[in-house]
């Protein structure tokens, strides 16, 4: 038998480790040698951003959470790490897999080598950049420890290979958010909202955003909302509002007059609600792979972007972060004239199954 630890942080995480765990159940039914243990840091802890998707994904209860909390990103880097190496120095697995590019992705798989487990950076290889963003920094340097990449684009691979690394340790294997979304597209659930302010199909705007360079300076957080209200044109504004900016809108005294504000949404009624808006107005990344495969047009507030096959290929326009730029994009919408987008290769819904087909040839 061979052990796998999967480590899950934060909200975003939590759809991209389902489907390797539904996918490890499957190969395990079918005698693989291939067991896990699942790893909680406890980054993110409240329902609205960890306890609903559990629930809804039908994620197990973790084996172990280290409970790390709120913090800044040194206390959170240093609270996993301990945390971590404990359990680590009291069992250790075979190979340490991690996703995505947040605090908890960086700081086990930096415990997980040092102590010479092999790590899998599921999601490796991609980059905006920009060294300002604390995921450009989580992603580059869990990138470095990294043993094999399960990758999303061939930007990714491309991307890793001028960096030196070979490519039996590159496995372009497709979106394992997106096989997340495939699974549950039949079942997405309408959200109160929806009733509450009348909405229609494709006649208002999803907005999110939680980037501390839009969110965190009030000039900027207020300019972007005026700019998006002023460019609705009237149609309804929702906006489920990320811990961090609730914390800001509150503190700022910001009026939202014109937006409708509710908490984070759980998974299956966000994406209900992307799915059958008019647009999207995010400064998220992972949302912008789930509005390229939902065929809705996506305006992100950032000036990079590490998923560059969802404007190339996809629904999505970088707006850039200053609010004077939105106007051009929302003409376009508004005169019919987005782009229809396609999707990107192997987006398919079976990354995870090619995952896990790999780790049993490596384990
Ligand atoms: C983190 C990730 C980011 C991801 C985002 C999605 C990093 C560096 N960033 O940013 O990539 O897009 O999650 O949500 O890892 N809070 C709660 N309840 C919770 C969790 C957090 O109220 O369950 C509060 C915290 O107290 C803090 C704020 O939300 O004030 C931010 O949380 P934090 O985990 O520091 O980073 P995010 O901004 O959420």
């Amino acid at each position: 038998m061979k052990l796998i630890d999967l480590i899950a942080g934060a909200r975003p995480n939590f759809m991209k480790i389902a489907p390797i765990i539904d996918a490890l159940e499957k190969a395990r039914a079918n005698g693989s040698h291939l067991r896990y243990r699942l790893i909680h840091t406890g980054q993110h802890y409240d329902r609205n951003m960890s306890g609903s998707f559990f629930k809804q994904l039908g994620i197990p209860d973790p084996d172990i959470n280290l409970e790390v909390g709120s913090g800044t990103q040194a206390e959170q880097t240093a609270g996993i790490m301990l945390g971590y190496e404990r359990v680590l120095l009291e069992e250790k697995s075979d190979l340490c897999v991690v996703v995505g590019d947040v605090t908890s992705t960086m700081a086990c798989a930096i415990t997980a080598q040092k102590l010479h487990v092999p790590v899998a950076h599921v999601e490796g290889g991609i980059r905006s950049g920009d060294w300002t963003m604390p995921e450009e920094i989580n992603r580059m340097v869990t990138d470095t420890v990294t043993n094999w990449f399960f990758t999303t684009s061939e930007f990714a691979n491309e991307n890793l290979r001028k960096s030196g690394v070979g490519k039996d340790r590159i496995f372009f294997v497709g979106n394992t958010m997106i096989d997340t979304l495939l699974k549950h597209l039949p079942r997405l659930q309408i959200p109160p909202v929806w009733n509450n302010m009348g909405l229609r199909e494709k006649h208002y705007f999803v907005v999110t955003l939680h980037r501390p360079n839009n969110v965190d300076a009030e000039l900027n957080l207020k300019n972007l909302l005026e700019a998006i209200i002023q460019g609705a044109r009237g149609l309804p504004i929702i906006f489920p509002v990320h811990p961090r900016t609730a914390k800001n809108l509150e503190r700022m005294g910001i009026k939202t007059d014109g937006v409708h504000l509710t908490e984070p949404l759980s998974y299956l009624e966000f994406n209900s609600l992307v799915k059958n808006a008019f647009a999207v107005i995010t400064d998220s990344g992972g949302i912008t792979e789930e509005t390229t495969v939902l065929g809705v047009p996506c305006m992100t507030l950032r000036d990079t972007t590490e998923r560059p096959e969802t404007i190339t290929m996809g629904t999505n326009e970088l707006v850039g972060t200053n609010p004077d730029n939105l106007a051009p994009h929302l003409e376009r919408l508004f005169a019919g004239k987005w782009k229809n987008g396609a999707i990107p290769p192997l987006w398919d819904g079976k990354a995870a199954e090619r995952i896990v087909e790999h780790m049993t040839v490596l384990l």
